[in-house]
């Protein structure tokens, strides 16, 4: 009965890591993926992660009962404190609510869910280019997607006089999602300013910002500074939604740990919209995992285990910068042509380097490096070791 069914391509990201696995060459380097490698190129688990998964093992009253279906009180809590910021008069007010879901896909999919049943416009503005993932998620939330300019290859930089043009004449109320830093796959951010003026015009518009936070800390190292744009929004008054995740900023890839909030007006309806968040979570996943959550909740509710993530997390976010750093050089001391001035100005996890996808294919086939065909690659998975390497291959593919 299942004879018809045709064989579906690879995902654009996880395939390639795919790929990476079925190759032999001890060379090889695989920066697709977006996930964080030591000097050493291996993943890593933080020390305080450790620290607090020990306590959560030798603490015996510790059951594996169901979680509500909007997961685990404290971890709310202590997740909307961390993007919203302590002293958040949306959270004062008890106009937020917050669900935990499944990592930053899973927290989008219910977003767009939620979207697609009870708010009015159903399109949403997603930027050119952006994660592979967006489209699908929204598309299967019931939303009609469309896209803003957002990249400009041009200047490798910010198209915002294009983003501006194409949100001024997006229809009222539609929903424009913005990744609140560390834009994935470009690495390009607006700035401070630039911020204020979308802010200003989406506001003016009434159209509903959903922010993806899938790397607050990652970005600069502060996970104030990378929380500033949710919380310009936030400070207005307005409405909005965000979904994090803990997948890169505590290394919980695979425990998939985020969460789901939704500013409202004001208590009365964030307490209505939560009643019908759990309708639209039952039927999903019935409630989130436990195990993840504890984690989370336990480091941002102890200040010390707080302090010692946040010295992690700028470790891991400066090893990135200092790649950024060493790829530059080494392309210069290289002579290689072109502009890479973008390798270090860009920001987060990812260079959008500009190599087009059969310079990706020649440096895959030659140099046994994987990386996605658009030309993202992840600085995350890259070491001091292998930096040469990947210098060599870009020369040889843009020299070709
Ligand atoms: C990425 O863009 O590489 C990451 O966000 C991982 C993923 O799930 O695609």
């Amino acid at each position: 009965v299942f004879a018809h069914v045709a064989q579906a391509p690879e995902d654009s990201i996880l395939g390639v890591t795919v790929a990476y696995n079925k190759d032999p060459s001890p060379i090889k380097l695989n920066l697709g993926v977006g996930a964080y490698r030591t000097e050493e190129g291996k993943p890593v688990v933080l020390n305080v992660v450790r620290k607090a998964e020990q306590l959560l093992v030798n603490d015996r009253s510790r059951v594996k009962e169901y979680l509500p279906i909007v997961g685990l009180a404290d971890f709310n809590k202590l997740s909307a404190k961390l993007i919203f910021g302590a002293d958040s008069p949306a959270i004062q007010e008890n106009r937020v609510t917050t669900v935990q879901c499944l990592s930053g896909t899973g927290s989008l999919r219910v977003g767009a869910e939620f979207l697609g049943r009870h708010y009015h416009e159903r399109t949403i503005y997603i930027p050119q280019p952006t994660w592979g993932n967006h489209p699908k998620i929204f598309n299967l939330g019931g939303l009609s997607v469309k896209y803003y300019r957002y990249y400009d290859p041009a200047t490798r930089g910010l198209h915002f006089q294009g983003l501006l043009e194409d949100l001024g004449s997006a229809p009222t109320g539609a929903i424009v999602l913005l990744h609140a830093c560390a834009h994935n796959p470009t690495g390009v951010d607006p700035t401070l300013e630039q911020w204020a003026q979308i802010r200003q015009l989406m506001r003016s518009k009434g159209l509903l910002p959903f922010f993806d936070s899938a790397y607050q800390g990652f970005a600069s190292g502060s996970l104030d500074a990378d929380a500033q744009s949710v919380r310009m929004f936030v400070a207005d008054g307005g409405e909005c939604l965000v979904a994090q995740s803990y997948a890169k900023n505590m290394g919980l890839y695979g425990e998939r740990v985020g969460a789901l909030s939704i500013v409202c007006k004001n208590a009365d309806v964030a307490s209505r919209v939560e009643s019908q968040l759990k309708l639209v979570i039952r039927p999903m996943f019935s409630n989130p995992p436990i195990h993840g959550a504890s984690i989370v909740a336990t480091i941002l509710k102890d200040m010390n285990m707080y302090d010692e993530w946040t010295v992690e997390l700028k470790a891991m976010a400066d090893r990135i910068i200092s790649m950024r750093h060493k790829l530059f050089e080494a392309l210069r001391a290289k002579d290689t042509p072109g502009d890479w001035s973008h390798i270090i100005k860009q920001i987060g996890m990812f260079t959008f380097t500009g190599l087009n996808s059969e310079q990706v294919a020649f440096m895959t086939k030659e140099y046994h490096i994987y990386m996605t065909s658009d030309g993202r690659i992840s600085m995350a998975g890259l070491s001091s070791k292998t930096v040469p390497h990947l210098a060599d291959a870009i020369h040889a593919a843009v020299t070709r």
